[in-house]
C-alpha cells in the first residue's frame, strides 16, 4: 500500500544576479538548481538576468503597483507569480551587481510580502557584505530577508571541475537545507496572510 501526502507547493523565483560573461555563476546557479528540483515542495522559476530582457534605465515615473513600460511587464508577471525568492548573487567591490539591483527598482509591489533568501559566493567572505547590502533594499521593497542564507567562501575552489560541490554534505549543504525550510514555512505564512487580509 503507498500512503501519498498532498505538499501544496511553493512557486519560488530563483534570480541569478551576475551577468558576466564567464561568469562563475553558472555553476553555482546550476548546483543549488539542482538541490531545489529535489524538494518536493518547492515549484523553481529561474530568472537568469543574463538572460532576461529588461531595460537599464528607470522610467520618468517611479514605477508603481502594477504600472510598469511593456517592456518590464513580462518580469513583473514573473515576480508577482512567486510566493517567495531566492537571489544567488556575487560579491564585486563588497557589493552585489548592478543588474540586480536594476532589476530591484523596475517593479514594485509584486515584492512586497514575500520571502527572499540568499546564497552568495566570492573570495573568504563568501559574498556576505553583498547580501547585507541587499537586505537593507529588500526591506525598503517590503520583501522579508531571511536570516538564514547560504554563503559560500572561495567559490571556486568549493566545487570541482565537474561542477559538483567539494564537500557535497558539508556546512554549505545544511545552510541550503535550513534556508530552503525558513523559505518554505514564510512563503506559505506570507501567502496565507495576504490572502485574508491585502497587505
Ligand atoms: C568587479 C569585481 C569586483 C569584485 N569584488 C569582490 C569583492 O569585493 N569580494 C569578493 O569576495 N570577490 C570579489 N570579486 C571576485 C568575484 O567574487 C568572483 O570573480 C566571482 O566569480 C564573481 O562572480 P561571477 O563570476 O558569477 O560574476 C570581484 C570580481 C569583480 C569582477
Amino acid at each position: 500500500m503507498t500512503i501519498g501526502i498532498h505538499v501544496e507547493r511553493v512557486q519560488v523565483a530563483v534570480i541569478v544576479a551576475s551577468t558576466r560573461e564567464g561568469r562563475f555563476a553558472e555553476t553555482v546557479a546550476d548546483w543549488f538548481l539542482g538541490l531545489a528540483s529535489r524538494r518536493l515542495d518547492l515549484w523553481i522559476d529561474p530568472i537568469d538576468l543574463a538572460r532576461t530582457q529588461l531595460p537599464t534605465r528607470l522610467p520618468v515615473r517611479r514605477p508603481r503597483d502594477g504600472d510598469y513600460p511593456d517592456e518590464v511587464m513580462p518580469f513583473a508577471e514573473r515576480i508577482a507569480r512567486a510566493d517567495g525568492f531566492v537571489v544567488i548573487t556575487p560579491e564585486y567591490n563588497h557589493g552585489y551587481p548592478g543588474a540586480l539591483k536594476n532589476a530591484l527598482d523596475l517593479v514594485n509591489a509584486e515584492w512586497r510580502a514575500k520571502p527572499m533568501g540568499f546564497v552568495s559566493y566570492g573570495g573568504p567572505s563568501g559574498g556576505i557584505r553583498a547580501v547585507e547590502q541587499l537586505r537593507q533594499v529588500a526591506v525598503e521593497l517590503h520583501l522579508v530577508p531571511l536570516r538564514d542564507a547560504v554563503a559560500i567562501p572561495m567559490a571556486r575552489t568549493a566545487f570541482g571541475e565537474d561542477g559538483s560541490p567539494a564537500d557535497p554534505d558539508g556546512l554549505i549543504a545544511d545552510s541550503v537545507h535550513t534556508m530552503f525550510e525558513r523559505l518554505v514555512w514564510w512563503s506559505r505564512a506570507l501567502a496565507a496572510a495576504r490572502r485574508v487580509a491585502p497587505y
